[in-house]
């Protein structure tokens, strides 16, 4: 049994995200953003791989065809489980906290943690476990929950959100013991990425038109048509709710 500070886990123990997040909600404009990012950033080959908090290996099949060994890691046994049926012995499994990695220094060429910064608080000590296990060189593709995004301006310009999206303090959203909920400005990350000594390589604007009406009136095939350009475009004002980074060590 893996223990982790109740304070510092998303427990999605006995909770089927598979199904209810992403089977039975239309989402598929966001999966396709998602893989659409990782295809860009990821390295085209990688001898070791680890899937940070990577749930039940939604976007294993985008890294598995370039790894020649892939671990999938999450505080979730549920979600492990998932995975091991879905993948068998194609990929190893690890449960464990993400502060407090089951793995030794300089073990991986390469991750990845996608959709996973929006339940951790403390994101310098989980900057710094990411680049401790990653080898000299070795990249890292992590979203993250962006603070300051045209929504949440709108928001707060009209006064139905107190939060505000300019300032670089870390915006908790809602009541962790529900659902936990931080979001990032993109400045403060990246000087925590920079602290723990990571040089940030490249950036993408992803999920720009995460909205229901927008997929309503464009339908998910043209937005994933216009994600495509957006995802660089956009990137120099982090537009988007998600922030990918290739980071290197
Ligand atoms: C929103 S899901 C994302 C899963 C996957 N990366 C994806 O994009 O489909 C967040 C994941 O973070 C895991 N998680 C939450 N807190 C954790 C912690 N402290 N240590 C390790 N994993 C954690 C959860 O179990 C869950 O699988």
């Amino acid at each position: 049994m893996v223990e982790a500070k109740k304070d510092v886990v998303a427990d999605y123990n006995g909770y089927d995200y598979k199904k209810i997040f992403w089977e039975d909600t239309d989402r598929k404009y966001e999966d396709m953003a998602d893989r659409m990012a990782i295809r860009r950033l990821l390295p085209q080959q990688m001898d070791t791989f680890v899937d940070i908090a990577g749930g039940y290996g939604r976007l294993a099949d985008e890294y598995l065809p370039r790894a020649k060994s892939a671990t999938l890691f999450d505080y979730s046994k549920t979600e492990l489980a998932q995975a091991r049926e879905m993948y068998g012995n194609k990929i190893k499994t690890q449960p464990g906290d993400i502060y407090d990695l089951p793995f030794k220094d300089d073990s991986f060429d390469a991750l990845m943690m996608i959709r996973a910064t929006h339940h951790f608080k403390e994101m310098q000590k989980v900057s710094d476990e990411l680049y401790r296990i990653l080898k000299p060189g070795g990249i890292a593709v992590i979203e993250v929950a962006n603070k300051k995004t045209l929504p949440k301006m709108v928001r707060y310009w009209t006064k139905k959100s107190e939060i505000n999206p300019f300032s670089r303090d870390v915006a908790h959203l809602k009541d962790l013991n529900s659902d936990g909920f931080y979001n990032y400005h993109p400045k403060y990350i990246e000087e925590v990425f920079q602290k723990s000594g990571f040089k940030i390589k490249k950036v993408l604007s992803v999920s720009n038109f995460r909205s229901a009406k927008l997929k309503k009136v464009f339908g998910t095939k043209n937005l994933v048509r216009m994600e495509k350009v957006a995802q660089k475009a956009l990137a120099p004002i982090r537009f988007a709710p998600s922030i990918y980074y290739k980071l290197e060590k």
